[in-house]
């Protein structure tokens, strides 16, 4: 597998890269083609060409509709001799022979299965991203499978959505990084590629603002914050050259996504000069009638094609409303023209016409050696240190005893996350395993599950895993939530660890015996009160296959932590949107709050200061975006700008130097962060606008430099015009979102 440092230094800038470079790439030959093919449809074969099915598994049956040239594409087929069967069909036996296009959801792995989008996010590493993107894309492609839905870019600023798990956390900027390194890495070098795979950001747009966290919810999300917080990732990923993106399920301000003429058209199409194909999500057109925005099959058709779908996903309007609609006039014939040009000048980019068929014979490139090495990489460098008492992390020589304890040491199914229909649990190598393969040699391991699984209330095994504990040097505690806990329709309003988990902590911790907690969930979970009982905690998003290697390389000391919260972490779920990217209230909070046990019986009304806090939470969160600690430590010295006063089209060039003053070797992600102090309308108190990972000797230093154009301090302004207004801005170079030195600049007309 290629490296792709240099690449990934490139990507850190894509998101803001001018979008007519994916306009300018339209090949005349493609279009010459896709129009000569177009004019030899029948307005049957187009609308067929709109109609992806999820496979019925009966070939026969699907054969009859292939033939008939009713079926573009088909998702859910991984056996390469059925893809075969059923390309021939389309292929040699359809009037024009048009080849389907085979898709499936792979989302952080297709066997070999990274750590979910949410620990990915965690590496602040775009090639972390990318390459993980790439395995995913060898291994689908190698049975056929040319389309993935993924990735998944929502905005998500409630972890009680069981989706956070899916993407990439609660930022923007970082979204926006890590998303166009996927699609890099799912696409390749050249779509044409049979190794490649076409990306489809999701779900655009604005699904991951679901009220409440609940799946599939309303979202009320104004123009200027659509365009300032959720569109930049979509617009990032466009620029990646994404060949294509799929509706959302939810209304936004009534408006559903895939009937959203706005987003699919205005946006997506004329702003961003986007060619490729638009599918809706799972039966998203049909759904608009529940939401009560078509009557019916027909009215959802034409409101889902005439606002800009071109594919339909499962639900049949098209294949069936769409010649009536046509013929009646509701919609126009060039509606249809232009969507089948969409999807065939896919199909022509991925080479689908002249290499429909998938090598049966190929040696399988599933689990290869280097996606293993891969996704370790990838699950080392998500693992979030969150607590390290007394440097219990790594463990000394002098631990002679570690009991091993909890649901998730050894659950090779849960570990690998969300979304995963094709990873193969076998394969997995869970913390247990991997600490007596590794360091069996080292330490004496006592295994005592304690609780069956995560949501397991009996607590007839604890005491047996106390008794372990009492034996131990360390207790190693592997808690957490199953994979199912998290993902799509699996939602939570308590974010607390599930079943007794909290019961085995506190026993645990009653030992006196150092307790070392290692939390693998598919999103932040309120850990303060065991974070508390614990020495040490150890964050790890589901880390997927080679979780196990990864962790115990991490609890040894032969891997230094480096990974950082890509999301907020709530000490409570009240606190509940907790985001760093806020505007600020005009009365911010101050930190000294006067919290519940403080305040006096019968306090005046105005006792506490009247700033936004909870009484019993604070304002503040458990763990702020951004943040990770290392076995090493990391000296910021002081941050020099280039300039104090900056026209709009100058680049700010940022230096400070950063030390290793510890003793490991560490990678610290150094991150920069903005605020534009007074606006035509309310700014954040701060915005992520670069990071990047460097790795330091113990004593070492490095002057760092991070280059930011002014132009990308733009934002929609009060007349929604996306303008850098000139004025004050304040900046941090920081190890996290809530520390650092402020310095001053002005960007000047
Ligand atoms: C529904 C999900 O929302 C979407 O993310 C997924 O790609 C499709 N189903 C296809 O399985």
């Amino acid at each position: 597998m290629k490296t792709t440092k240099f690449l990934s230094a490139c990507l850190l800038l894509l998101p803001f890269m001018s979008c007519t470079q994916v306009s300018d790439t339209k090949d005349k030959a493609v279009e010459n083609k896709v129009d000569k093919l177009l004019s030899k449809m029948t307005l049957e074969e187009k609308i067929g060409q709109m109609n992806q099915i999820s496979s019925f598994g009966n070939i026969e049956e699907m054969s009859v509709l292939i033939k008939k040239g009713e079926i573009g594409s088909i998702l859910n087929e991984i056996d390469p001799v059925r893809v075969n069967a059923l390309q021939r069909v389309a292929v040699e036996e359809s009037r024009l022979g048009i080849p389907l296009l085979i898709a499936r959801d792979v989302i952080h792995g297709f066997k070999t299965i990274f750590p979910i989008p949410l620990g990915q996010a965690a590496t602040f590493d775009p090639s972390v991203a990318e390459e993980g993107a790439r395995v995913a894309a060898v291994e689908a492609s190698s049975v056929g499978i040319r389309w993935t839905f993924a990735p998944m870019i929502d905005i998500a600023r409630d972890p009680r959505w069981g989706r956070i798990a899916e993407g990439c956390g609660e930022d923007t900027y970082l979204t926006s990084v890590m998303g166009a390194a996927m699609v890099k890495g799912f696409q390749g070098d050249s779509l044409s590629s049979p190794s490649s795979i076409a990306a489809c950001p999701k779900h655009f747009v604005g699904y991951g603002a679901a009220e409440g966290g609940l799946d599939y919810n309303s979202t009320f999300i104004p123009e200027r914050r659509l365009r300032n917080v959720y569109l930049p990732p979509f617009e990032a990923a466009a620029n990646a050259g994404a060949a294509t993106f799929m509706t959302s399920f939810n209304d936004n301000d009534g408006i559903p996504a895939t009937g959203n003429g706005f987003i699919l058209k205005d946006v997506l199409r004329k702003e961003w000069g986007f060619e490729g194909i638009v599918v809706t999500d799972w039966a998203s057109a049909k759904e608009m009638i529940p939401h009560g925005f078509a009557a019916d099959d027909k009215e959802a058709a034409l409101k889902a094609v005439n606002a800009g779908v071109d594919m339909e996903m499962v639900s049949y309007t098209f294949v069936n409303k769409l010649p009536e609609l046509v013929k009646e006039g509701k919609v126009k014939e060039e509606t249809i023209n232009e969507a089948v040009r969409n999807i065939l000048r896919i199909k022509y980019r991925l080479g689908l016409f002249d290499h429909p068929y998938v090598d049966e014979k190929k040696p399988s490139v599933m689990y290869a050696d280097a996606h293993l090495a891969a996704a370790k990489r990838a699950a080392v460098e998500s693992a979030i240190l969150l607590k390290n008492d007394k440097r219990v992390l790594p463990l000394k020589e002098t631990v002679r005893t570690v009991a091993v304890v909890g649901p998730l040491a050894d659950a090779p199914y849960e570990q690998m996350g969300t979304w995963v229909f094709d990873g193969d649990k076998t394969h997995t190598k869970t913390p247990l395993a991997a600490i007596k393969e590794m360091y069996g040699d080292k330490v004496q391991v006592i295994f005592e599950p304690g609780l069956a699984y995560s949501r397991d209330h009996t607590t007839s095994g604890i005491s047996k895993a106390v008794a372990a504990a009492a034996r131990a040097d360390v207790i190693l505690a592997f808690v957490g939530e199953e994979s199912i806990l998290s993902g799509e329709a699996h939602c939570l309003a308590d974010l607390n660890l599930q079943g007794a988990q909290s019961e085995l902590i506190a026993a645990l911790a009653k030992t006196g015996k150092p307790v070392v907690t290692v939390v693998m969930a598919g999103r932040p979970l309120t850990i303060g009160k065991e974070a508390d009982l614990s020495a040490a905690v150890l964050y790890s998003f589901h880390p997927g296959t080679m979780g196990g290697p990864a962790i115990a390389d991490i609890l040894f000391g032969k891997e230094v932590p480096s990974g950082k919260t890509p999301v907020t972490f709530p000490k409570m779920v009240g606190q509940i949107p907790a985001y760093y990217s806020h505007n600020n209230s005009g009365r911010p909070a101050m930190r000294n709050e006067t919290l519940l046990k403080d305040i006096p019986v019968e306090a005046g009304q105005t006792s506490l200061g009247c700033t936004s806090f909870y009484m019993d939470a604070g304002f503040d969160p458990l763990y702020p975006f951004g943040y990770g600690l290392s076995y090493t430590t990391f000296k910021y010295g002081d941050v020099k700008l280039s300039a104090d006063e900056l026209k709009k089209n100058d680049v700010l060039i940022v230096t400070f130097d950063l030390e290793n003053t510890g003793d490991y070797e560490g990678t610290e992600v150094a991150q920069l962060y903005v605020r534009d102090k007074v606006g035509s309308v309310t700014r954040p108190v701060k915005e992520l606008k670069r990071f990047t990972r460097v790795t330091l000797k113990p004593g070492e230093k490095k002057t760092v430099t991070f280059e930011l154009p002014v132009s990308e301090l733009a934002f929609y302004n009060i007349n929604m015009e996306k303008v850098v207004e000139p004025g004050d801005f304040g900046l941090w170079v920081a190890t996290d979102s809530q520390s650092g030195n402020e310095v001053s600049f002005k960007v000047v007309d």
